[in-house]
């Protein structure tokens, strides 16, 4: 007798568990739980039907009825087979920086998760971290977990802060016809530059003014090994200002110096001149003699 183990549902909507029921009380007629409970007139003790997810004991079962199931109402929830005689309330609220990415409905609470940048840590929603200079994104960052950054192997560089970015490779200079005027770092890219570099034709060297060769020698200076201090005091004399840039980490400092070489070359300023005046006064003098060597200036 299967109707024996369908629960009497009152509300027509809930026959959708019907056939639920009907596999289960096929499979096994011991699968549908039950539970205990003394009818309160005669005292007796009864084994009555559970209610599905869904529905909560409308009415306990009697010596002569099955329990009756009811439908959760509106947001509330039972997530499994009961005999609770009210559904829950879907008690979690989506907090800030959180999105809903599942409804409440009469089987399940609502279900929240840190937005799209953010991940989940002690019940808070914090930003996806970026992984600093010289360093790259190894694995990116998820609702449940923080980014995770690893620091640039050989051949590669990251010069930005970024939560997507993972280390890239260096370029290749002679795939593309140029010769290589600074090699990359964790920190930057290699340089590359049209500007024929060396002895090797003295007759030939690079004119200045040309504005390859220009690129190419401030390149060659801000990315040599100069101390920080250096770097600020060469920078103080090229502004010609008491004036100290701030301080900060070599690779930060070498792109401040190289983008300020930069303005000062689209000012018409005779670049070339200048900084080999001012790499004499830093007292630069091997970086100087570099520079000489490697651009032709005598
Ligand atoms: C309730 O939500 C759950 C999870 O999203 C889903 O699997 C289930 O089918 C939904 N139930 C109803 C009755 O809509
Ligand atoms: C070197 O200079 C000579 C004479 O100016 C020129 O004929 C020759 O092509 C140059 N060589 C190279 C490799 O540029």
């Amino acid at each position: 007798m299967l109707s024996r183990h369908v629960p009497n549902l009152r509300h027509p909507s809930k026959w959708m568990f019907a056939p639920l029921l009907l596999f289960l009380a096929e499979l096994d007629c011991s699968a549908q739980p039950t539970y205990q409970w003394k009818d309160a007139v005669t005292n007796e003790k009864l084994t009555c039907q559970q209610c599905p997810p869904g529905t909560f004991v409308a009415q306990h079962c009697t010596r002569d009825r099955q329990t009756v199931c009811e439908p959760c109402p509106d947001l509330h929830y039972t997530q499994y087979w009961n005999y609770l005689e009210k559904c829950r309330y879907c008690n979690v609220i989506c907090g800030e920086k959180q999105v809903e990415v599942q409804q409440c409905n009469s089987t399940h609470n609502r279900v929240c998760q840190c937005q799209e940048g953010y991940y989940s840590e002690m019940e808070f929603c914090i930003r996806h971290s970026k992984c600093p200079p010289g360093s790259g994104v190894e694995k990116l960052g998820t609702p449940f977990e923080n980014t995770q950054c690893g620091a640039c192997p050989r051949g590669f560089f990251s010069s930005s802060d970024s939560s997507t970015k993972p280390c890239q490779p260096h370029q290749d200079c002679e795939q593309q016809g140029k010769v290589t005027n600074v090699q990359g770092n964790q920190y930057h890219d290699t340089l590359c530059t049209s500007c024929r570099l060396g002895r090797s034709n003295s007759t030939q060297g690079p004119a200045l003014g040309d504005d390859d060769c220009e690129q190419a020698m401030i390149d060659f200076v801000a990315y040599q090994n100069i101390p920080v201090r250096k770097l600020k005091r060469l920078q103080q004399i090229l502004e010609g200002s008491p004036k100290k840039p701030a301080l900060g980490t070599r690779a930060a400092m070498q792109e401040k110096f190289r983008a300020f070489l930069i303005h000062l070359k689209e000012g018409h300023y005779e670049v070339t001149k200048e900084l080999l005046d001012a790499l004499r006064a830093a007292k630069l003098h091997s970086v100087e003699e570099k520079v000489r060597e490697r651009f032709l200036l005598s």
